[in-house]
């Protein structure tokens, strides 16, 4: 990929030449300090329209059938109070194979991750949509996608949430089993959670605002949809655990996004507790 630095050990800190150390010139130049004007550090000269159309920054995949998440209202609220989930929150490495998720425990899960919770009403015209995890300038670059394995009613395959219609798409079917166990490293994980969520960000979302410094904010934002996803889970009385174990460009492949615009940052395995 021409003008992209590609390092060749990607694990570890490279002692030989800590000068070339990508994440330090990436910080370094991505740092605020006085000398920057202010007007370039708020970012902030859009019209309405522009703010309303950022806003408004989600994936829909309009020719996949759709199956409809149940309703916030009609869901049962958590018995667990949040003082216990907060404290009783870990990462689960083990799975129960031979139950299901619900699909209500399913869209209590995603709503609770990334669901639109909110509005903020503009002082000239419309409104933006509020989400369950915060985000820099509203703009919630992450995409959520899920490898369904057992999940009551949804048949296995590869599914995208989409938001505003609280809605998932199917975009591939068949049991993703083995291919998202190539994904990630050959985890065992992957053949005993229900599902597993694989969590991209579209960094233009966020830079075309923020410009280099707007990929940090992406990183950030993707970190409260995971602790949402943990704190959901622990309330749902769910095992869940994150991973970095993946392999970027075959997890792109699966989801076919390009890896560039939009890339894969996270991976959760979810699945009923083992008693
Ligand atoms: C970014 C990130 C990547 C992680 N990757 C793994 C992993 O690949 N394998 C694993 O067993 N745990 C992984 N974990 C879980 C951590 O090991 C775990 O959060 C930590 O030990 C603290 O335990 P707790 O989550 O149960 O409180 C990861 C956590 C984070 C935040």
């Amino acid at each position: 990929m021409p003008g992209i630095i590609v390092q060749s050990a990607v694990l570890g800190p490279k002692k030989e030449n800590p000068k070339t150390s990508i994440s330090e010139l990436y910080h370094e130049n991505s740092k605020l300090h006085p000398s920057i004007p202010t007007e370039m550090i708020a970012a902030g000269n859009y019209t309405q329209t522009e703010i309303l159309a950022m806003a408004r920054g989600y994936k829909r995949y309009r020719l996949a059938p759709q199956i409809k998440l149940t309703e916030k209202e009609s869901l049962l609220p958590s018995d667990r109070k949040f003082d216990e989930v907060v404290d009783s929150r870990r990462s689960v490495r083990s799975f129960n194979n031979d139950e299901e998720l619900s699909l209500n425990e399913l869209s209590k899960l995603l709503y609770q991750s990334y669901g639109i919770t909110g509005e903020m009403k503009r002082p000239d015209e419309g409104s933006i949509p509020l989400r369950a995890a915060p985000s820099g300038g509203a703009l919630y670059p992450a995409e959520i996608y899920l490898g369904i394995r057992h999940v009551s009613g949804v048949e296995p395959g590869i599914y995208h949430y989409n938001v505003p219609d609280h809605a998932l798409e199917l975009l591939f079917p068949g049991d993703p089993t083995e291919k998202l166990y190539n994904v990630c490293c050959q985890q065992e994980y992957t053949k005993e959670a229900s599902v597993v969520f694989l969590i991209s960000g579209v960094l233009q979302r966020t830079k075309r605002k923020y410009g280099e410094r707007g990929y940090r904010y992406v990183f950030l934002d993707v970190g409260h949809l995971g602790q949402n996803i943990y704190l959901s889970c622990t309330a749902l009385n769910l095992a869940v655990m994150t991973t970095c174990g993946f392999f970027d460009d075959e997890a792109n492949k699966l989801l076919r996004i390009d890896g560039i615009d939009e890339t894969t940052l996270y991976v959760a395995f979810v699945g009923k507790q083992k008693n």
